[in-house]
């Protein structure tokens, strides 16, 4: 995350495009009273669930100079962070360092501090359960931290990708009913606090969009909540874009990672077919996008990784479900997209047949585990199950990724190859499933004996030796 300097102020017409009700003393005490504290940056910031959203969001509200008290389950990250210490790779630790040290930043195990916090902004993760369903625990877990330590005037703000109607039927349930338990009277949303909806876009290991400059869509519960969630955010953000209400903004990122997930199906199963018709996919997507309108270049690849793209289209077509709805493209898009590690293992095959090999007993290096190129994160990566699946076909597979020294990872315990130029010499076949950036490929094709390559990373080069997917 690159380190910006925030303006001070927010201008009157930033401030007039984004508040819908009357900034006015029409608002009760507690809304006033926040405002206040946004606009001089004197609240603290609660964030709970230090992760790959919840840091970086730290160390923004940090440099844009407020307060902010971390939560977080693990007591190894707490250390870490308290230690002054990064463990995500697009937070410089020198940033953790400099607000530690600053008193400005500070990680807890304990909850209690929740209570002086004026807006708690929750990050946790949303995974789907086995059954494929989501799994609310950790937002569960989270609320009821909250409701332990809920006090008046509190702005809370959930951002972990949910279902639409998240937000109103748990959160807002939940919280009525804590506030009653804490007052003997039925805190109003709105007026005694607040809540709204505000999707994390962050896209790991990207140089131009960050936290600061990358849109926040935002959307309360009452206008009073949507005011003060814009207010909070605009402090340190370049650009709000405010929605009517949590379930729009709830939809918003739902659609856009199933925008995502739909057409990297559509294209995947472009290559299925350009496979069957002897055609290059990738040559027909380059030629597509040279048309300046009604079309987006999508890639095919080995599958979905990450937390996204392959989780959360299911939380949507989950909602619908309940509404007796099948949501046909999202289920379409997860079947071609989860079928592709085993389209490029059934590759691997086909091109160790030519040499009269078998993939039993061959020796086979996956080049790159991480899901995506140049960043260190595993969840999901679809270079995992192409592992699994070499390895029952009685493969003897080894990685090698510059990001990822070893895996313990869905019952695979590796360590990384050491690069030489030279790797690819000791492999009957490599198959490059990431495409880091900083790997010499003209080496490794160099020294190769076959090279499957799913990313289309070897497209300048010309040998037999390369198929692509
Ligand atoms: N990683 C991304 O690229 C990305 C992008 C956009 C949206 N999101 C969404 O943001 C949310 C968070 O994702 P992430 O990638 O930061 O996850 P993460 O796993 O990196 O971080 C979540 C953190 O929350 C902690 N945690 C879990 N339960 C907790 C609790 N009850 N109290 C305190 N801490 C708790 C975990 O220990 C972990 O450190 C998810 O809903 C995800 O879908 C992620």
């Amino acid at each position: 995350m690159s380190v910006v300097a925030f303006p001070q102020n927010i201008t009157t017409t930033k401030f007039a495009e984004i508040m819908r009700t009357s900034t006015e003393s029409n608002q009760s005490p507690e809304y006033d009273n926040l405002k206040a504290k946004l606009l001089d940056r004197s609240a603290l910031i609660g964030v709970i669930g230090l992760g790959y959203v919840g840091l970086p969001l730290a160390m923004t509200f940090n440099t844009a100079g407020f307060k902010v008290q971390g939560f977080e389950k693990s007591p190894q990250k707490v250390d870490f962070l308290n230690d002054g210490v990064s463990y995500i790779q697009d937070v410089p630790t020198a940033d953790v360092a400099k607000f530690v040290k600053k008193e400005f930043f500070s990680a807890s195990v304990n909850f209690s501090k929740l209570k002086d916090c004026d807006v708690v902004v929750i990050c946790v993760p949303t995974p789907l359960a086995k059954s494929q369903d989501p799994d609310m625990s950790y937002i569960i877990s989270a609320l009821e931290s909250i409701e332990q330590n809920f006090r008046k005037g509190q702005l809370i703000v959930l951002e972990s990708t949910t279902y639409p109607g998240t937000t109103r039927e748990v959160m807002l349930t939940r919280l009525e009913a804590a506030g009653l338990e804490q007052m003997g009277k039925k805190f109003e949303c709105g007026k005694d606090f607040f809540l709204a909806f505000s999707p994390e876009r962050v896209d790991p290991g990207n140089p131009k969009f960050n936290t600061f400059n990358t849109p926040k869509v935002v959307g309360g519960v009452t206008e009073a909540c949507g005011d003060l969630a814009c207010i909070f955010y605009s402090q340190v953000l370049e650009k709000i874009v405010r929605v009517s209400s949590p379930e729009s903004a709830e939809m918003v990122k739902l659609l856009e990672n199933t925008f995502r997930a739909v057409n990297i199906g559509l294209v995947n199963e472009v290559a299925i077919m350009c496979e069957k018709l002897g055609i290059d996919t990738w040559e027909v997507i380059e030629a597509a996008s040279s048309k300046p309108f009604g079309f987006m270049p999508f890639y095919p690849g080995p599958g979905l990784g990450g937390h996204c793209i392959p989780i959360d289209p299911s939380y949507l077509s989950w909602k619908l479900r309940t509404l007796d709805y099948t949501a046909r493209f999202i289920e379409l898009a997860n079947n071609i997209n989860s079928s592709m590690p085993a389209f490029c293992v059934e590759k691997v095959a086909h091109t160790l047949n030519a040499d009269r090999k078998a993939v039993n007993g061959s020796k086979v290096l996956v080049m790159g585990v991480a899901y995506k190129k140049d960043i260190d994160d595993l969840r999901e990566s679809p270079s995992i199950d192409i592992i699994h699946l070499l390895k029952e076909r009685g493969a003897q597979v080894h990685y090698y990724d510059p990001f990822i020294p070893e895996i313990a990872y869905e019952g695979i315990e590796m360590k990384s190859a050491t690069w030489s130029e030279k790797l690819g010499a000791e492999y009957d076949i490599v198959v490059i499933a990431t495409d880091h950036s900083g790997v010499d490929y003209a080496a490794l094709l160099k020294n190769s004996k076959r090279i499957v390559d799913t990313r289309n990373v070897l497209k300048n080069f010309k040998s037999e030796k390369i198929s692509k997917i």
